[in-house]
């Protein structure tokens, strides 16, 4: 996808396509409206009239070879609501735009902004369109391998000059995000086949290979033993597909600043192990290494960008399987940090893997360590699919998700960890269980990881289920989501304004 700018007016701008944003209107009365209204002889009136196109949001009205535009064509997308409008709105329209059937045959588009002069909005199109348009077709071959988008060149017009270099940074960075995100999906989608532990650590460093001030470290299973991790080892016993930890370091800020610490889980296969899922729907626990994925993404896309911090990502890999060599229920381990584990149910398995990579953390005296997984089946009825429940021991640190959620438009909410759910981890027998049963899953969920921190701000993000989208929405193509790429970068933008 290639991006270039233009200062041309829109009658002027030469392109198959031009796309123009509209609010919800009555009659066509801002100034560009009613100018193509005019050069169409009155068509958008007609069609306001009709109830065909009033801007409304998710609405497309293609207005063909007005008088005296280059263009052949200008598309016009519904914001909907005036007053409701904000960056995700361009965002979803954008998404809208990438996914519209009358746009297949043609290879080149301009979008047309009119006055607006809110680099978010800019970033925010970038964003919806190449996020909208994703499909993976590594696995397809012949004919249904070739992509059905055709757009290749995007032209965007901005007819003062003056905003240009702000607005073409501000492009540059929505493009660099969005490539992270989509590489969350790519990874999120990839049968577990193709993605063991081992085949994801050496994705990891031929990715850190290839982006400049990112280096990547491996732990084998040997080295990992040697760490006494137990937890992350009794979760990959079962499997033939040995365990790895990556480190990923991003140095971008002063030699002497502590790191940020990003921690995710990944599961390359959660089958449950000896505590075996029922079978309906258990491919998508190729996915349970979401976690990895948008830790390792953020790393890239923090060096991309250049962000004036130190980021460590901690990636602890393992397949969750039964076998003879399986951890079986009851089972008592031994955490790197000591703290004994009674298995209760293998297929608690994520918080295992967590808890060592959690003490690991220490070993880079952090600044602040957050971590994010498809945890707990439960978050489906804590916050459905439409935002991700954190916890944490810091308010500065919730506070910056928060805002992070708020740009980003992938959202948050604290949820407590409370002395009962604390009470429902401890064993009978060992220090700590990892399942305590019904009652609030994902919190008691977080008052198990709680018990690995160290002496800094920590905070977890529980992405199950937000990992998913069930029916497809603008820039959200149904199936994985690749949500948490856009927060975590956010929080790491904006990590030394508070
Ligand atoms: N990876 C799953 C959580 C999950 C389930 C994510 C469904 C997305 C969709 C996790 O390892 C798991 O199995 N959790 C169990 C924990 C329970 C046994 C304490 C759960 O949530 O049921
Ligand atoms: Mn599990
Ligand atoms: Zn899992």
């Amino acid at each position: 996808m290639k991006v270039t700018f233009s200062s041309d007016s829109i009658s002027q701008i030469k392109a198959d396509n031009v796309v123009i944003f509209v609010p919800e209107f009555e009659k066509p009365a801002d100034a560009r409206l009613n100018q193509l209204d005019q050069a169409s002889r009155g068509v958008l009136t007609r069609m306001a009239e009709a109830g065909e196109f009033t801007g409304a949001e998710g609405q497309v009205a293609v207005v063909s070879a007005p008088d005296g535009y280059e263009a052949a064509r200008v598309i016009c997308v519904g914001l909907g609501e005036k007053k409701k409008v904000d960056a995700d709105t361009y965002r979803r329209a954008a998404g809208t735009v990438s996914r519209f059937k009358g746009l297949t045959r043609y290879t080149t588009a301009a979008f047309h902004f009119g006055d607006v002069d809110d680099a978010a909005v800019y970033q925010a199109v970038i964003e919806g369109y190449l996020l909208g348009s994703f499909k993976l077709l590594d696995y397809k071959s012949g004919d249904d391998g070739v992509s059905d988008v055709s757009l290749k060149d995007l032209v965007f017009a901005v007819e003062n000059r003056r905003l240009l270099k702000r607005l073409e940074k501000a492009i540059e960075i929505g493009r660099v995000i969005a490539e992270g995100q989509l590489l969350v999906r790519t990874l999120a989608l990839t049968p577990g086949n193709f993605l063991t532990p081992q085949k994801m650590a050496r994705k990891s460093q031929d990715l850190a290979k290839k982006t400049d001030g990112l280096t990547c470290t491996v732990l084998d299973e040997k080295e990992i033993a040697r760490e006494k991790m137990g937890a992350l080892i009794s979760v990959g016993q079962g499997s033939a597909n040995p365990p790895r930890f990556v480190v990923l370091k991003y140095e971008g800020g002063r030699a002497k600043q502590k790191p940020v610490v990003l921690v995710g889980k990944g599961v390359t296969f959660d089958s449950g192990g000896i505590s075996l899922k029922q079978s309906l729907g258990m491919q998508e626990m190729k996915g349970d290494m979401t976690g990895s994925a948008v830790v390792l993404a953020s790393l890239i896309t923090a060096a991309r960008l250049k962000l004036p911090l130190n980021v460590v990502g901690l990636m602890p890999m393992a397949e969750n399987m039964p076998s003879s060599k399986a951890t079986r229920p009851g089972d008592i381990v031994t955490s790197r940090k000591g703290l004994t584990i009674e298995v209760i149910n293998t297929d608690a398995e994520g918080r295992l893997i967590l808890a060592d990579a959690l003490d690991y953390a220490n070993e880079f005296d952090p600044q602040a360590v957050i971590d994010v997984a498809t945890l707990t089946g439960g978050a489906l009825y804590v916050l459905g699919y439409s935002g991700a429940p954190i916890m944490g021991n810091n308010p500065t640190l919730m506070d910056r998700l928060r805002s992070a959620a708020e740009a980003t438009a992938e959202r948050v909410w604290e949820m407590p960890i409370w002395d009962d759910f604390r009470d429902l981890m401890k064993s009978d027998i060992a220090d700590l269980k990892n399942s305590g049963g019904k009652p609030a899953p994902t919190m008691t969920a977080g008052a198990f990881l709680e018990n690995f921190t160290g002496d800094w701000p920590w905070a977890h993000v529980d992405i199950a289920y937000v990992d998913i989208e069930p029916s497809g929405r603008p820039y959200l193509p149904k199936g994985v989501t690749g949500i948490g790429l856009r927060l975590f970068v956010s929080v790491l933008q904006n990590w030394r304004k508070r």
